[in-house]
């Protein structure tokens, strides 16, 4: 049995090797045990299969060499890009101590009721960081984040649960960032920013940097669209659009 390195255990236990069929073995004081474990990108649409290729490389370079397959409960198929594609009543049926799952689907709202679901469910959550995203100092980020090719965290930043963060974005130091934030792809962060629970940043939107205690705040579920540029806090649940961003009034 080869030995590889005990990171890959999300729950820091001493990980021996494995055997087939999603299994892998452990030591706990002087005993070693089994556990069947499967991870899953929940979404086999676009983003999620865009996701999929990171999710394969970072548990591989854990050394984990269990299944990951797609969740889609408005499955057409049963396998997409090689990965087996279950409906989650499916996946909750399938035969494993632990299961993983990370939520690819861009709906905050969406997201957040699946992964209410999953807590329910006993089901734990995944991070997928890309292989060549940077991640400077002091980045404290919740569980279940989504962080694509190509993006940067500088340092000191905080961000909540279930963040996606879509290629080629990147938060700059002293931001927070609140759980079901959604960057679109190329958004621009900069320093000292607030970005409040479930607000959604279009693809190529530029955010004015803040102050040391005087940050700028996009609120709870503001939604800043693809190439606006936000010069001032933006309230709660409004759109705002352009350059500089106004509120999105429609006809
Ligand atoms: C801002 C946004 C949310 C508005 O969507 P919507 O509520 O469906 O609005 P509509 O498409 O009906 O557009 C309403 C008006 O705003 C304009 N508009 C829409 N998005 C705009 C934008 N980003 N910048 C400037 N004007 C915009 C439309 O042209 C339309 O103008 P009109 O009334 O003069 O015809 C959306 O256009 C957007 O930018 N979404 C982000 C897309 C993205 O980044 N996707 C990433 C996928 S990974």
């Amino acid at each position: 049995m080869r030995a590889v390195p005990v990171d890959g255990d999300p729950n820091g236990r001493n990980f021996l090797g494995r055997r087939g069929d999603n299994v892998e073995i452990y030591l706990e004081g002087n005993k070693s045990y089994m556990v069947k474990r499967i991870y899953a990108v929940y979404g086999a649409s676009g983003f999620g299969r865009e996701v999929m290729p990171s999710a394969r490389s970072h548990l591989s370079k854990q050394g984990i060499e269990s299944e990951i397959v797609f969740i889609d409960d408005s499955l057409t198929t049963d396998i997409v890009n090689g990965h087996r594609v279950l409906t989650y009543a499916a996946f909750r049926m399938i035969d494993a101590e632990e299961k993983f799952i990370s939520i690819a689907i861009a709906d905050s709202g969406v997201r957040e009721r699946i992964a209410e679901t999953c807590i329910r469910d006993g089901v734990a959550f995944f991070s997928i960081p890309a292989d060549n995203a940077v991640i400077l100092d002091q980045v404290e980020i919740g569980t279940g984040a989504i962080i694509c090719p190509f993006v940067s965290l500088t340092s000191n930043i905080v961000i909540g649960s279930h963040f996606h963060a879509n290629i080629y974005s990147y938060v700059a130091h002293d931001c927070v960032i609140g759980d079901y934030v959604t960057f679109a792809p190329g958004v621009k962060c900069n320093g000292n920013v607030i970005v409040e629970d479930h607000a959604y940043i279009g693809t190529g939107a530029i955010l004015r940097q803040g102050k040391v205690g005087k940050p700028l705040v996009i609120g709870r579920g503001a939604v800043v669209g693809m190439g606006a540029v936000v010069t001032k806090n933006v309230s709660a649940g409004t759109t705002v659009v352009g350059n500089p961003a106004r509120l999105l009034i429609k006809n």
